[in-house]
């Protein structure tokens, strides 16, 4: 027998300091690993050990070039392979897919979710459902990541993506279960999101806007807002998103910043309050209660520099022991005073706004010479009020000139609620389309809440600037796109045409919890609309949820964007692929 002697096998694994043991080997017998410890290899091995110590697998050779595997810390693992590990990973997926179920749609129910230092937040955004929830499987993290990341190239349809990804894992559970392999699973997944984006582009319309006519814009954002909590004045919203977009939008070149559209809130009023401001809000007020509340043509001095006299550095002294020179440094303070002031005069300045403070001489002081000011106004703050006027930051009041001054229309207070709160309006701003958009809520949740409604209204907005192609909500573009993928399948005589036919099941999944959701029979709803799609060849036909009376969403005006409808297909189908095609989980046992 040419197998070397077990000459040290009592090293594997008491002997050695480092914690590091052997797992099987791959290809040979669980015997040939026993008997290729001997002392050459063990050294060869201590090498590759050392370099590898931070990996949690390894792959090394014995003097004989058999591989084994060498799992660190062995004991403290647990390893699933092969189908195990596949069903292990489709369970974990489903599960984060049954949490968001319940909230896709206009029905859909909300979650509250605290985080361990008592933040409660209450949404229906699946993004941040997932993003706040502690998730701690690296298969449901990866569900986390599908919603993000529909959130950051789409901004909505963030539950819809998850709900699919769960529906094809589940599907894909039967088909392995079946005996077909999971290659041969995500190749059909590939071919039939293929077919289903395709489809979607042939029943997809295009929906003529303008500046002026931005009605069908208003109408898809509203449908982004329906599933919300703020669907009571989506109009409303809806109407405020659009024009915010419009406003920034670069229409020729089909683009929008949305970083200039500055979100605020204001717990207080209600949400009907809620307003487009076409300039800045700046939560502040005029540093004197006398001074003007309202500016007209406003030419403001933003001003880093304190407005008090200089102050003597440490280790100066300055000793006052008469009563004269006390006089002497008062007058002198003074005259500091009335120098910045009348600077700022000269200049042609209406509005300070100020980054320091100044002591009540000076606001004393600006106020009797009729120069309104603004003090502890925020860094940020005063970078957006400079873009936004045209003006320019002046650190010091030498370099004060007039071509350095920002200029707004209007600079106005607004005062709120009972208390002494009141904000600044800085708007008809010279340069810039910067817009703000202030929320009223009766509490913090809800602010948020609307904050992140309003967030994927905007992303709509700016999704239909770039292609204005839409397709039709509550389900009908799913049941249309499963209806050919059926076909498709048909067209298929290899293995996958059964994995495009789960494919096909998977998407009635939005359908079914849509109508689930809204409290209807899902299955019995479902046939019926599909029934109907296929006798009227009305690929418009969807969930009633709203009990409107019609199944046709052309008429009910529910309407998602394109782009936004195909991202949710091409993203659940690559991670449901990624998914499937791991068959080897090495996790610490804890988990
Ligand atoms: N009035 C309506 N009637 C029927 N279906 C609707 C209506 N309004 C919206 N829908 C459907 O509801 C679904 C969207 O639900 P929801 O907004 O809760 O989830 P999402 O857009 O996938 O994720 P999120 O908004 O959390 O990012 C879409 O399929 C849409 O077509
Ligand atoms: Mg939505």
């Amino acid at each position: 027998m040419g197998r070397p002697k077990p000459k040290h096998t009592s090293l594997a694994r008491g002997g050695r300091t480092e914690q590091e043991t052997l797992a099987r080997p791959a290809p040979s017998s669980r015997e040939t690993l026993r008997f290729s410890l001997h002392a050459h290899a063990l050294h060869t091995r201590a090498a590759t050990f050392r370099s590898e110590r931070r990996r949690a697998m390894a792959l090394a050779f014995d003097e004989f070039g058999r591989p084994f595997i060498i799992l660190r810390e062995q004991e403290k693992k647990t390893r699933l392979r092969g189908l195990d590990a596949q069903k292990a990973n489709i369970a974990a997926g489903k599960a984060v897919a049954r949490i968001l179920r319940t909230s896709l749609g206009p029905k859909g129910m909300d979650k509250m979710l605290q985080s361990p230092d008592g933040d409660v937040t209450i949404t229906n955004d699946g993004a941040t459902i997932l993003e706040q929830m502690d998730v701690d499987n690296q298969i449901a993290k990866l569900m986390v990541e599908l919603s993000r990341s529909q959130d950051y190239e789409i901004g909505d349809g963030t539950t819809g993506v998850v709900v699919m990804a769960g529906a094809l894992l589940e599907q894909a559970e039967k088909l392995l279960e079946r005996g077909i392999h999971p290659i041969r699973v995500a190749e059909g997944y590939e071919m039939a999101s293929r077919i289903a984006f395709d489809h979607l582009e042939r029943i997809s319309q295009k929906f003529e806007f303008t500046a002026d006519n931005i009605e069908p814009l208003v109408q898809t954002c509203m449908t982004t807002l329906s599933s919300k909590i703020v669907n009571r004045c989506k109009r409303a919203l809806a109407e405020i998103a659009v024009k915010a977009v419009i406003a920034v939008a670069d229409l020729d070149r089909k683009d929008v910043n949305l970083d200039l559209i500055k979100v605020e809130g204001k717990v207080g009023g209600k949400l009907e309050d809620t307003e487009l401001i076409y300039g800045i809000v700046v939560d502040k007020d005029m540093s004197h209660p006398q001074m003007p509340k309202r500016i007209e043509d406003a030419k403001i001095a933003i001003l880093t520099c304190p407005f008090e006299p200089p102050k003597p550095k440490t280790k100066h002294k300055v000793d006052i022991d008469t009563v004269e020179k006390f006089q002497t440094l008062r007058e002198q303070e003074q005259k500091y005073f009335d120098e910045m002031v009348q600077k700022c005069k000269d200049v042609g300045a209406t509005l300070v706004i100020c980054q320091w403070g100044f002591d009540d001489e000076a606001n004393h002081l600006l106020m009797h010479r009729n120069l309104p000011a603004v003090r502890w106004v925020g860094g940020v703050e005063l970078e957006l009020i400079a873009i936004a006027t045209g003006g320019r930051i002046v650190p010091r009041f030498q370099e004060l000139s007039p071509e350095k001054l920002g200029k707004a229309g209007l600079v106005r207070e607004k005062s709120f609620g009972t208390t002494k709160d009141q904000m600044l309006y800085i708007e008809r701003c010279a340069n810039s389309r910067a817009v703000t958009i202030f929320i009223r809520g009766g509490n913090k949740m809800m602010i948020e809440e609307t904050k992140r409604s309003l967030h994927d209204a905007l992303c709509v907005a700016r999704n239909l600037i770039r292609n204005n192609s839409i397709v039709y909500g509550g389900g009908s573009a799913e049941i249309s796109c499963s209806l050919a993928v059926e076909t498709a399948a048909d067209r298929h005589p290899g293995v996958e045409q059964y994995a495009i036919r789960s494919f096909a099941d998977a998407l009635d999944a939005v359908p079914l919890a849509l109508a689930e959701n809204s409290g209807l029979p899902p299955i019995d709803t479902l046939t019926a609309v599909k029934a109907q799609q296929v006798k009227e060849s009305n690929p418009h036909c969807g969930i009633d949820c709203n009990d409107v009376g019609t199944n046709d969403m052309k008429q009910q005006n529910v309407f998602e964007t394109l782009i936004g409808k195909q991202q949710q297909i091409l993203l659940a189908t690559q991670v449901v692929k990624m998914i499937l095609k791991i068959d080897d989980v090495i996790s610490p046992s804890e988990y």
